[in-house]
């Protein structure tokens, strides 16, 4: 479909979910972006969900979000149950005021829900010379080392610096592969990878379906469990959000709000070396891609390259749609 086309028809289906015009181009122009990056799981394939949970009064379409001052670089801000993409936006943009005017930002955000890749906040802050971390907590996914049930979700880390043409983005899950993936690949009726799930009994499993209803496996085993906990800790506990497991899964469970919290910390690059920080990244990077290369690799990329050169390559193009996902947009659409 054509990205114009798709645009004005996720934001006429927000919309007709009660949703703002600027809110919906908002959550619109994440879902696009996902998209055309090949995040399939972080795209259309969630509008269903987000309008079921609208409809449910789970998220608050029209929220009245108040940020709260705590000093000229911390606020907090309350998302009053906002779709997350939307609180999301107001943190980070209130995150890249405060570090452009006091060097450092810190922005919490709690009440909120899901807001997709968190790259994207990233990138904004990124493009005004601001180093930056971007945190949020995620539903019950991950066996803590040593647990055999869920509790820490997959938690992303996210962290971005300005490197000239191409920022660097690292941007990872903190189980083995993303839930969204898993998600698609029981849609999709695909196998997983091995290795990265465990059914209910605690087997490695290869059926989505199974590792659903299991628990995913943390990166690097105990260390990708510690760091799932520290986001846990930064977005819920620090925030005022939910945590220890108790933030809810949005597509399975509609007994409440999710209450997710994101941390946004923001950091003027030239606060210790000056304009020179653009120029020692280059060199940084440099110094890492010209390596020699490991065997099978013909390059070595850096976090958010791969991810820049697939926008470049896809933002002009049709954006593919399964008739699954056209038949709903269709429905969705056919609300009053
Ligand atoms: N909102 C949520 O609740 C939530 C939860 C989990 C994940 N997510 C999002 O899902 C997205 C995908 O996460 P993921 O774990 O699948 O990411 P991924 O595995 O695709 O990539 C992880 C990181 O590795 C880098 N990378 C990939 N290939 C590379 C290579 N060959 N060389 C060097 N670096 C490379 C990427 O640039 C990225 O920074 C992220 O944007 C994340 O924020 C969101």
């Amino acid at each position: 479909m054509k990205k114009n086309i798709l645009r004005s028809n996720i934001i006429q289906i927000l919309k007709k979910h009660k949703l703002s015009k600027k809110h919906a181009e908002i959550c619109a122009d994440h879902l696009i972006k996902a998209e055309i990056v090949e995040a399939k799981s972080h795209g259309l394939m969630r509008l269903k969900m987000y309008c079921d949970r609208i409809k449910k009064k789970l998220i608050n379409p029209t929220p009245k979000i108040k940020i709260k001052k705590i000093n000229s670089s911390v606020s907090l801000i309350d998302a009053n149950n906002s779709i997350g993409f939307v609180s999301a936006d107001i943190g980070i943009s209130q995150a890249i005021k405060n570090a452009k005017k006091n060097g450092v930002g810190l922005v919490a955000v709690k009440n909120s829900g899901h807001y997709g890749l968190s790259s994207f906040y990233a990138e904004r802050a990124v493009k005004e010379n601001l180093v930056v971390f971007c945190f949020t907590n995620a539903p019950p996914a991950i066996a803590p080392h040593g647990a055999k049930k869920s509790l820490f979700g997959t938690n992303p880390i996210c962290f971005g610096a300005p490197a000239g043409k191409i920022p660097f983005i690292l941007d990872t899950s903190t189980s083995k592969i993303n839930r969204g993936k898993i998600r698609r690949a029981q849609k999709l009726n695909e196998k997983i990878p091995y290795g990265v799930a465990l059914d209910k009994f605690g087997n490695i499993t290869t059926n989505a379906t199974k590792a659903l209803k299991g628990t995913q496996l943390p990166m690097a085993g105990f260390r990708g469990s510690g760091l799932a906990w520290m986001v846990d800790i930064l977005s819920g506990v620090l925030t005022g959000s939910s945590h220890g497991g108790k933030t809810k899964d949005p597509f399975d469970d509609f007994s409440g709000p999710q209450n997710v919290g994101h941390l946004f910390i923001t950091i003027d690059s030239k606060i210790f070396i000056g304009k020179k920080f653009i120029s020692e990244m280059k060199k940084n990077i440099r110094l890492v891609k010209k390596l020699p290369k490991a065997k099978g690799f013909k390059s070595i990329f850096y976090p958010g390259e791969r991810k820049n050169k697939l926008y470049k390559k896809n933002s002009n193009k049709d954006i593919p749609l399964s008739p699954e996902i056209l038949n709903q947009m269709e429905k969705l659409n056919a609300i009053k």
